[in-house]
């Protein structure tokens, strides 16, 4: 492993704002940041006060997590927009998280936080109603069907979600992939979820949600090289019947892949040999 990845490893570790696979943190994110603003360190997670379910329902302090964040733009332009609420970057990746980690330090941002976590642990770190919202921002289309079970917005990951958002939660999705856009209407359309909102082609937009102008890196790249984002805006607020996924499963043989999806293959593919 390279010196850089270490020594940001060895960074992350001190700092008070990044939990690495935090154990008993469900329903205590309230008092954790009042820990950060109050800069009390070490902070003792096993003495942070457990929010009731009456406050994590009404709180007045919003608690929003991105999600595959990287270098967290979301989390920390979030962060920076609206004071008052609380945002947490989630993501594997120790090396990326620590990006926006220092900036959140450097800036004296205490209402931002971060998580080196799998996705598919997140039902362990948060209560329920605890989350407000969800933004996932451009994580891998996972364009393979065979694959399709590992994107962030199947069935499978949205019935996790669905243990911390509050009901009225909603879910942000922004990508570059057009796959993954048409898959994700594909599921708010077979399991009767509440769109809020979509858009193929987001700066093309008269009007556009100050929050989605964030850009990330990942955005930056323009990997399929379509520079057109996808956003889409919902609510898990039904069930979800897992007898209905080995349907979805079929129907979304069909959702085409587009000339930019085959260069994002290719570039991922060359990206993850580097990487490795
Ligand atoms: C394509 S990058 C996007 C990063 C960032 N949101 C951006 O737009 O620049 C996808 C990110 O998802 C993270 N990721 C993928 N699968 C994950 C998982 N199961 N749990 C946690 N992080 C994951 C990767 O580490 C990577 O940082």
């Amino acid at each position: 492993m390279g010196q850089k990845k270490l020594i940001k490893f060895a960074a992350i570790k001190a700092y008070e704002n990044v939990l690495e696979f935090p154990q008993n943190m469900q329903g205590k994110w309230a008092a954790f940041f009042d820990a950060i603003k109050k800069s009390i360190t070490p902070i003792d997670i096993t003495k942070l006060v457990i929010s009731d379910q009456t406050v994590l329902s009404n709180t007045t302090t919003p608690l929003t997590i991105e999600l595959a964040c990287g270098r967290g733009e979301y989390a920390v332009g979030l962060g920076r927009m609206f004071p008052e609420q609380h945002f947490i970057g989630i993501d594997l990746k120790g090396n990326r998280i620590w990006k926006g980690a220092s900036i959140a330090n450097k800036d004296g941002l205490k209402n931002v936080a971060f998580v080196r976590s799998q996705i598919e642990l997140t039902s362990n770190y948060f209560a329920k109603d605890e989350v407000d919202e969800i933004w996932i921002t451009f994580p891998d289309p996972q364009l393979r069907w065979s694959k399709a079970k590992k994107r962030l917005t199947h069935p499978k990951f949205l019935r996790l979600y669905q243990q911390f958002l509050k009901k009225e939660g909603i879910v942000h999705l922004k990508t570059d992939s057009p796959l993954l856009y048409h898959f994700t209407l594909k599921v708010i359309e077979m399991y009767g979820l509440n769109l809020i909102y979509k858009t193929d082609h987001l700066y093309a937009e008269q009007k556009i949600d100050p929050r989605c102008l964030i850009k990330t890196y990942y955005e930056g790249l323009d990997i399929a090289q379509s520079n057109k984002i996808h956003y889409i805006q919902f609510n898990i607020d039904k069930d979800l019947p897992i007898e209905l996924d080995a349907i979805l499963k079929e129907a979304i043989k069909d959702i085409p892949m587009d000339a930019g999806e085959l260069i994002r293959m290719q570039a991922e593919a060359a990206r993850a040999k580097k990487e490795a």
